[in-house]
């Protein structure tokens, strides 16, 4: 045995070895280890104490390519090549060194101890590289560079946690390492609580342990970060097209009602012309926090209201937590204990916990027959006409305590207890109500948002970031968190809006519901007790700015819809730090930079506490524009720039080509059939997609979308704009181009001169000053003498249009 003093194990020498047609496995004096290539870009590797591995089975949905590797044994190493990776095996005490195909290392175990055990802890340490950098990790607190930090992976109910606070709700154990120009990335599929630590108390290593099961992780590398998030989603799968409506603004609160309350709130949308989509029903919903039922004296009649909601164009979202509680009488928790679908002690008897509903005892979502019960569940809300779900407390909570380790876990038939499970749980719960609306809302996108989660949770359900609360720096670190969510799959994320501890000032909800505009998730939410937050509750400036910033949200559809179908091909975000694009741009990493990031690829978003009326932003290479003046800007350069409450510092990227529409008060509401074009100048060529569905079946799976494709050929003046895909009826019967920071005197369509007009563009409207001794006087900003026209969309031809 290869174990020295300090109870330390290590792997040995490599004993024996097997090649197949995916890779090689063998044994060491002290373990099994396996090593699968994926693919070019990623390989797999397990090491266990046992004969056998015992692989996480809900994260990773893809298997082996099977692509051709070479192999070579030498006399100390073996080495395993791919076209990008280059891996030596030590034969002497088994670790690993992965080199890019330059040779340049991008990651190397420490020699000694790489890989060991510390009991049933398993552990991975890796050398530190000079001046590396370490982003990811998912729902995490502090900084874009996790350099100096450690982090746990334990999914954990942290009502109003601090800005530092670790762990939360959801558990991502991926992240991507920086060094010389290079980029890995490292995914640990071990579902136990697990320690990061990057290079925190120690100047040596960067590692990963685990409390138990196997080592057990993915090596990724490709030339930049985009590719990694890309190669790692291929693995966990890619967030699918939401329906649209989930992509318009929704409101919550903790709660609304009865149904008195939920109507008011509706008409009052509709009556200040306020644009939203989502209402959702807290747990106020139910009787005595049963799940599955509804209040009868809150909600005499639940099936008319969300009719009514619907005929004003309202999709209802109701929460469900996992919490069944312990009464006799009540038929979910009788057939649970009937059916054997309840999480149990080793001596058969069920666990209870108290939550919302007092005890509770709580379904086994590892359990495939309770995923199937629990989703014929949903049949109940579905009949009364809701449109998605609220996954709560599925970490899970019980009120703050945690779960005995020895409660059992059907785990896929491993048999687990809940170190090993509970990290998983939420995941399923997510996996099995998305399941349910799937089969029962039979050809309707499902919507699923979920507080907790696991890596793989995009394919389920949309991601928010629990009980925040409500001030400047929580609405900070909520980007923080949506981006690191981004940089491991997770596109469709959010916070909540305002803050949900707490009581938000009127600035602070003002300058959050700017910031949500350019959010995946655009969802205002605020806890029991606290002051009302809706658009209009913090008088009429606020709802003015309020109101102005959903509209854009609105216009903005057509870029953010294109977005979603972009990230569901790609993986990549759509809110993205800029650590995706500027990867190697050590000022993005910079604490007065960090939090910015572009939304939908081009637009630059600058976030800034309310209180602010003048912040530093970094403008990363290239050239930039303010989007709501149209002014040009250099890049690579720091700047003071003014920010007032009006106006969120967002600024476009050089070359881009932002389409919009008209406001619109819900998703589905009327379209003009206008595309606005705003077209940026840039250098060389650049394109615009615009994908279009009927945003709410699945047909789109069967190729029923439209795709209009824009290109630009700045360097010839030459544009064209063509229907790429045309099997959905696109909604848009008309082109209007902007160009902004261009030149030009005549354009012709196919030949015909076109006329051209100068526009000034606003893409939010002047604020009035309501108070006849204003202390503060409103900017508004204009982009003045834009040069445009418009050309029909009828007809499929591709059109080509020449500026002069
Ligand atoms: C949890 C959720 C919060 C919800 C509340 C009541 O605290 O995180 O969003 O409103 O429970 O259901």
């Amino acid at each position: 045995m290869n174990s020295n003093k300090s109870n330390l194990l290590v792997p040995g020498k490599v004993i024996n070895y097997t090649l197949s047609s995916t890779g090689v496995f063998g044994t060491t004096e002290n373990c099994a280890f396996k090593l699968s290539v994926y693919n070019e870009t990623t390989i797999r590797i397990q090491v266990s104490l046992q004969n056998e591995f015992f692989p996480n089975p809900y994260s990773v949905i893809s298997t082996p390519e099977e692509v051709k590797f070479f192999w070579q044994e030498k006399k100390e190493y073996c080495i395993l090549k791919t076209k990008k990776i280059e891996l030596l095996i030590e034969k002497n005490n088994f670790r690993l060194i992965f080199k890019n195909t330059k040779g340049t290392i991008l990651s190397e175990d420490a020699s000694h101890f790489g890989i060991n055990w510390q009991g049933t802890a398993v552990g991975c340490y890796k050398k530190l590289q000079q001046w590396e950098k370490f982003i990811g990790l998912g729902e995490k607190t502090g900084g874009l560079n996790r350099y100096g930090q450690t982090y746990t992976n334990w999914n954990t109910d942290h009502f109003g946690y601090g800005t530092n606070a670790d762990p939360l709700y959801l558990s991502l154990p991926f992240y991507i390492g920086l060094h010389h120009n290079n980029c890995y990335g490292i995914f640990f599929d071990n579902s136990h609580k697990s320690t990061f630590n990057f290079g925190a108390g120690n100047n040596r290593f960067s590692y990963f342990t685990a409390e138990g099961g196997d080592l057990d992780y993915y090596f990724i590398h490709e030339k930049n970060v985009g590719g990694i998030i890309s190669a790692y989603t291929s693995l966990t799968g890619k967030t699918p097209m939401p329906p649209k409506w989930t992509l318009g603004y929704q409101q919550c609160r903790y709660s609304y009602y009865p149904d008195k309350e939920v109507i008011r709130l509706a008409q009052t949308f509709r009556e200040k012309e306020i644009p939203a989509d989502t209402i959702y029903l807290d747990i106020h919903h139910m009787e005595e926090c049963k799940v599955f039922t509804f209040d009868k004296k809150r909600f005499k009649d639940p099936t008319e209201l969300i009719k009514y909601l619907k005929e004003l164009g309202f999709k209802v979202v109701v929460i469900l937590d996992p919490g069944i509680k312990v009464d006799k009488e009540y038929l979910p928790y009788r057939e649970g204990n009937e059916k054997q679908l309840f999480l149990k002690y080793p001596d058969g008897e069920n666990y209870e916990g108290q939550v919302w509903p007092g005890w509770c005892a709580f379904p086994d979502f590892t359990k495939p027959e309770t995923r199937v019960w629990w989703a014929e569940k949903l049949i109940f809300y579905l009949n009364a006409g809701v449109d998605g779900f609220w996954t709560d407390m599925n970490e899970p909570a019980t009120w703050g305590q945690t779960m005995p380790d020895l409660v059992q876990f059907f785990y896929e038939g491993q048999e687990a207890n809940h170190k090993k499970s509970r990290n998983v749980y939420g995941l399923q719960m997510a996996r099995s109500t998305k399941e349910g609306l799937t089969k029962f809302h039979k050809g309707k996108r499902p919507f699923v948002l979920t507080r907790s989660g696991f890596a793989g949770i995009q394919r389920y359900a949309a991601v928010w970031t629990g009980d925040n609360v409500a001030s400047d720096d929580h609405m900070l670190a909520g980007v923080r968190l949506v981006n690191s969510l981004g940089l491991g799959g997770v596109s469709f994320a959010g916070y909540d809006i305002g803050g949900f501890v707490g009581n938000t000032n009127p600035k602070l909800f003002a300058r959050w519901i700017a910031l949500g505009t350019f959010c995946p998730l655009f969802r205002a939410h605020t806890m029991i007790n606290s002051n009302s937050s809706e658009p209009w509750a913090f008088g009429e400036e606020v709802e003015a700015i309020a109101s102005n910033y959903i509209r854009l949200r609105y216009k903005l559809m057509p870029l953010i819809y294109t977005a979603f179908y972009l990230s569901s091909e790609s993986g990549i975000p759509i809110s993205k730090s800029l650590s995706i694009d500027y990867t190697f741009d050590d000022k993005v990493y910079h604490g007065a930079f960090e939090n910015q990031y572009l939304f939908c690829d081009n637009l630059l978003v600058a976030p800034v506490e309310s209180y602010k009326e003048i912040t530093k932003i970094y403008f990363p290479e290239g050239t930039w524009y303010h989007l709501f003046s149209g002014e040009k800007l250099g890049g690579s350069q720091e700047l003071l720039w003014e920010c007032p409450i009006e106006y969120l510092p967002v600024f476009v990227k050089a070359g881009a080509i932002l389409p919009m529409q008209s406001a619109k008060n819900f998703t589905e509401d009327f379209n003009d059939g206008q595309l606005n074009l705003h077209i940026y100048q840039g250098m060389g060529k650049s394109e615009q997609l615009i994908y279009e569905d009927d945003g709410k079946s699945t047909a789109y799976l069967d190729s029923l979308f439209s795709k209009i494709l824009i290109q630009m050929d700045f360097s010839a003046n030459k544009l064209s704009i063509e229907k790429i895909a045309a099997n959905y009826e696109s909604e848009y019967h008309t082109a209007n181009f902007f160009f902004h920071g261009m030149q030009f005197h005549e354009a012709s369509l196919d030949g015909k001169m076109i006329e051209i007009s100068y526009k000034n563009v606003a893409f939010l409207d002047e604020i009035s000053e309501y108070d006849p001794l204003p202390d503060t006087d409103h900017t508004f900003k204009v982009c003045q003498n834009v040069p445009s026209f418009s050309i029909s969309l009828e007809g499929n031809h591709r059109r080509s249009i020449q500026l002069n």
